[in-house]
């Protein structure tokens, strides 16, 4: 039976296998899908900058913490907080992860599956010709059938399980570096189209142009619960996949390289979207559907529109599965090591079970439309409790641990390689792991929690 052996840890055995996955799991549905409505909805060019500063503030430096914790303690995210603060109630923080990823793979998965429906209608060209009005319907009418997207969903868990179950090495890193770099080129072409339509400057200035009056309390919230959940921090994804990572590598150097490509590639979604939002006439405040929406348009107005939408959904889905395996990987790696079961029977137990939540979340978008908690549908819910509640607190407790439990001695050490490479900003990046990421953390929490509705 193969059940755990600490000695036989599976990881990634290479520099950029390494990039592959962890870009792999922030680059995803969250950038392409995510960033540019929730931009769109929080002030555009605004929101934008106030992203990018909690990526640097923030994200880069949670970043940092959760891989050199995971590397230290070899462990899942539940056991690395037992391993290194043994006898404490830290490891609670890796339970919250756990949660965190049903909560998020359940309504990823529904948009996913989504992804899978639009790539197979592209294939058939099903949107030649139609007026955004149609397409708007066609989405409608799809995302509330009673099991097409559901059928989808499940489709979407089952590869990823299956690259779950091949191992980190055989699978998730074997994919991700295939498929990462060619998503890069896509949205660049798909980038050249949307600037070049017409009335696209409209667009641009939108996403670049900040107009400060239209950000409130809730957006800067927005904005944090964006960037932990575009960068994949706050619930141990990066613990787990830290503790994959070879003891010779450059915590520090990945984390910029893989932050800063996420950045980039956010950016660039929002230079894909927004211009031919505003070029087809659209509102940029469109929710959910915008991207479903949107994108069927400007395939059909470009040249080889038929072959950008087959090569740009199928894209959009490999983004989205080498996330999804990321998030997958968090419950099995724990499942495999505190329960001693083979990975198999992990993924197994783990994908069924968030198989089940995700049902709801993909009927809240039909057959359970009715159904609202506390005014949000099942999707809404476990979207705002998973970016802005899970994620934004697990962050917090996160960069506390690393700060002030892991302790000085034992980061430094971590992110030198045992002494044997320079970290010459390693004294700034404490302080702001220290003190500057919390209370910025700390504030936005708890400020947009209560003084939101003072006002
Ligand atoms: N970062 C992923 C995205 O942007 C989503 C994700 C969140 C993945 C948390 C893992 C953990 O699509």
């Amino acid at each position: 039976m193969a059940s755990f052996d600490p000695s036989q840890r599976d990881g990634f055995s290479s520099r950029f296998g390494v990039i592959a996955a962890a870009v792999g799991s922030a680059v995803g549905l969250g950038n392409i899908w995510r960033f540019p409505y929730v931009a769109g909805e929080n002030g555009g060019g605004a929101f934008l900058i106030i992203y990018i500063g909690f990526i640097l503030l923030i994200g880069i430096p949670v970043m940092m913490s959760e891989f050199a914790i995971g590397r230290r303690a070899q462990r899942n995210t539940f056991g690395a907080f037992k391993v290194l603060a043994p006898r404490s109630r830290w490891s609670l923080v890796g339970l919250m992860g756990i949660i965190a990823a049903f909560t998020i793979l359940a309504f990823y998965s529904t948009v996913a599956g989504w992804t899978v429906e639009y790539l197979v209608n592209a294939v058939g060209d099903q949107f030649a010709g139609k007026t955004k009005e149609e397409l708007g319907v066609d989405f409608s009418a799809f995302s509330s059938h009673a099991y097409r997207p559901l059928i989808w969903q499940l489709v979407f868990m089952v590869l990823t399980a299956a690259i779950v179950i091949a191992g980190v090495k055989n699978g998730i890193e074997k994919y991700t570096k295939i498929l990462m770099p060619l998503l890069v080129v896509l949205i660049l072409v798909v980038c050249v189209r949307s600037v070049t339509l017409p009335n696209a400057s409209a667009g641009l200035e939108y996403l670049f142009n900040p107009v400060w009056s239209d950000i409130t309390l809730n957006s800067v919230l927005m904005a944090l619960g964006q960037a932990a959940f575009s960068l994949s921090i706050g619930m141990g994804c990066l613990i787990t996949y830290g503790s994959y990572i070879r003891k010779n590598n450059n915590l520090f150097s990945t984390s910029f390289m893989v932050a800063s490509a996420d950045t980039i590639i956010a950016v660039l979604a929002g230079v894909m979207i927004f211009p031919a939002v505003f070029s087809f006439g659209f509102e940029p405040d469109k929710g959910p559907e915008l991207v479903f929406i949107v994108l069927p348009n400007i395939f059909q107005t470009m040249p080889g529109g038929y072959i950008f939408a087959i090569i740009f959904f199928f894209l959009i889905s490999v983004a989205a599965l080498t996330s999804t395996i990321s998030v997958l990987e968090v419950v099995v790696a724990a499942f495999i090591e505190e329960f001693k079961i083979s990975r198999t029977k992990a993924t197994l137990i783990a994908a069924s079970s968030i198989t089940v939540l995700g049902v709801f979340a993909t009927l809240s978008f039909g057959q359970m439309g009715d159904f609202e908690i506390l005014g949000k549908s099942v999707f809404g819910l476990l979207e705002f409790i998973s970016a802005n509640i899970l994620l934004t607190f697990g962050a917090l407790l996160i960069i506390l641990f690393a700060g002030w439990r892991l302790g000085k001695a034992n980061f430094f050490d971590e992110v030198t390689n045992g002494g044997t490479i320079k970290q010459p900003l390693f004294k700034v990046i404490f302080f702001i792991i220290r003190y500057v990421a919390p209370i910025a953390i700390g504030f936005v929490a708890v400020a947009s929690f209560f003084i939101d509705d003072l006002l």
